[in-house]
């Protein structure tokens, strides 16, 4: 069976998408179309219309599909960095005051995180300071190795939240594409949605070149993998970058913002470095994400 692959662009895409498969019914911009009644005549080579597009709702069912999250600037190459660096899990928290509700539960938990891309602090807290903020060079092995780690962050963590109840939730970056492809294909999912996470309510043009990356290994290695627009839409959009991502990606709007800040600017080149980290990394059932391999 080819799999499938969509992309989300935003995180109200993901909201209307995660919505429309809990209740089982198309997506917004999809068919309302029955399903065929069964055994009604079928041709082997011609697919109608209203066939693909009870498909398409049948398929975005949550329990079916593998979710690859990419916030590339920065929370997801800074959870890559962090297992890369021998962190034992990092789990991904929506609000700041489930954070710091961890620290209660477990003191030797360090906590991570972001708002306006900067370290959270006793302003934001009420109480502690935050150990980490959300730059993946923070995240050395003298920092991290062996520790456990709550983080949140403002659409990051917020994405990989959003997918939850999926077959599997898998962290995508530029950091460890390399090793990610041959993990999904091993899953032999029917569908995988690559969720970016974008910025704010708007898109994000570095996740949208990641899960392009993404779509062009997976549909160069098995050609029968099925692109719906949104992902030929992302491939299409890194075929075109390919040459220059990082020139691309610097004229964003988050990596112009990180840019300005002299403490987080080199944070944009870091990354983009292209498969620097060999590790894929999975939330389990205790929605702490590890690295598996
Ligand atoms: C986020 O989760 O919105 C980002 O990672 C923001 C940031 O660069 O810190």
């Amino acid at each position: 069976m080819a799999c499938e692959v969509e992309v989300l662009f935003t995180l109200a895409e993901l909201r209307a998408w995660r919505e429309s498969a809990e209740r089982g019914v198309p997506a917004p911009g999809e068919s309302k179309m029955p399903t065929p009644r069964a055994g009604a005549l079928r041709s082997s080579s011609v697919i109608l219309p209203h066939e693909e597009r009870a498909g398409s709702s049948r398929e975005s069912s949550l329990s079916r599909t593998t979710c690859v999250v990419f916030d590339v600037l920065r929370a997801t190459s800074t959870i890559v960095t962090a297992l890369a660096a021998g962190a034992a899990g990092v789990l991904p928290v929506e609000e700041i005051a489930e954070a710091v509700d961890w620290r209660r539960r477990r003191p030797d938990a360090l906590l991570a995180g972001e708002r306006g891309g900067l370290r959270i602090g006793a302003a934001l807290t009420g109480g502690p300071e935050f150990d980490l903020g959300n730059s993946p060079r923070e995240f050395t092995a003298a920092r991290v190795a062996g520790r456990f780690i709550v983080i949140t962050t403002t659409n990051g963590t917020r994405a990989l939240g959003g997918c939850a109840g999926a077959a599997e939730i898998v962290v995508g970056s530029f950091l460890n594409l390399s090793a990610t492809v041959p993990h999904l294909q091993s899953r032999r999912r029917e569908k995988i949605c690559l969720v970016c996470a974008g910025t704010n309510e708007g898109a994000a043009l570095e996740d949208a070149l990641a899960a392009g990356a993404l779509c062009d290994r997976l549909k160069s290695i098995e050609p029968e993998t099925e692109l719906r627009d949104s992902a030929a839409l992302a491939r299409h959009a890194f075929l075109h970058a390919r040459e220059n991502l990082a020139e691309a990606i610097s004229r964003t709007r988050h990596a112009r913002r990180l840019l300005s800040l002299p403490e987080l600017h080199d944070d944009v080149a870091f990354c983009l470095r292209q498969d620097a980290c060999d590790l894929v990394a999975v939330s389990e059932a205790d929605n702490v994400l590890r690295r598996q391999t």
